[in-house]
């Protein structure tokens, strides 16, 4: 039975399943759910590989980070919507690629991206990257979550470390005045992960776009203005030496 529905401006339709399929409860609650948010569908219509296309859109239209012919980076690529978006933005083009993505699983071909099938804690992953990029990134992006393990605690601690990661990436390459905007949980992010990125960009701040879940603890963590690498003091055994 389909009734239509309101949200997120589109005009949406209201799918239930019969209560006599195969599916436990709660896969037969996620299904329903996901068939019915308005983002999954307006994504279809819009031609968005996922819904947390909207989640870059929204972010990107209030903070104004993405312009033409910036280079950007995008750590958790699949299944490819932020590379939709950041390409549209940027306006990377085939011939003048200014979007490198990278996810472990494969991404079908996004027009104006390269996506490289590759573990970003794979320690050739960092080089391929800038490589790939051809220059220093004006942006890393991070949405990368860890899978879920099904103990909400664990999967929160291996998405911080990827979100530390991406951190640590994005300070050593960021162009200066470079932003870095990464998945995190509510109350989730380390005080070292903050320190860090106090010290390295003029602006830190935690923000919710509306296409994220309310009931989800998903925030992303947003920096901006990145300050440049500063050459670390010379120590008394450098001194030495
Ligand atoms: C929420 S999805 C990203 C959705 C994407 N932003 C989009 O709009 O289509 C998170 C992604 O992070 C990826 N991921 C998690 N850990 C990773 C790692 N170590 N290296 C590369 N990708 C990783 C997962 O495979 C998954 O595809």
């Amino acid at each position: 039975m389909k009734k239509p529905v309101k949200g997120s401006g589109a005009r949406v339709v209201r799918t239930k399943l019969k209560k006599n399929n195969k599916l436990k409860p709660s896969s037969r609650r996620w299904l329903e759910r996901h068939l019915n948010d308005p983002y999954v569908q307006r994504s279809k219509a819009d031609g968005y590989r996922s819904r947390a296309a909207y989640k870059l859109t929204e972010i990107d239209d209030k903070h104004k980070l993405l312009k033409p012919g910036q280079r950007v980076v995008d750590l958790g690529a699949a299944p490819g919507g932020w590379c939709q978006v950041a390409a549209a933005r940027v306006r990377s083009t085939p011939e003048d690629v200014r979007v490198v993505g990278i996810d472990y699983l494969p991404v079908d071909p996004v027009p104006g991206a390269t996506i490289l099938e590759l573990d970003f804690l794979d320690d050739s992953a960092p080089d391929r990257l800038m490589k790939t990029l051809g220059g220093a990134p004006d942006i890393v992006l991070s949405d990368m979550a860890a899978p879920t393990t099904g103990h909400r605690r664990t999967d929160h601690i291996r998405t911080m470390h990827l979100c530390e990661i991406a951190a640590d990436f994005a300070v050593s390459v960021l162009k200066p005045g470079g932003h870095f905007l990464a998945k995190t949980f509510q109350g989730g992010t380390e005080n070292a992960l903050l320190d860090l990125l106090k010290r390295n960009f003029r602006s830190v701040q935690h923000i919710k776009p509306p296409a994220s879940r309310d009931e989800s603890v998903e925030l992303y963590l947003l920096a901006k203005d990145f300050k440049g690498r500063q050459e670390a003091p010379e120590t008394d055994d450098a001194e030495e030496a």
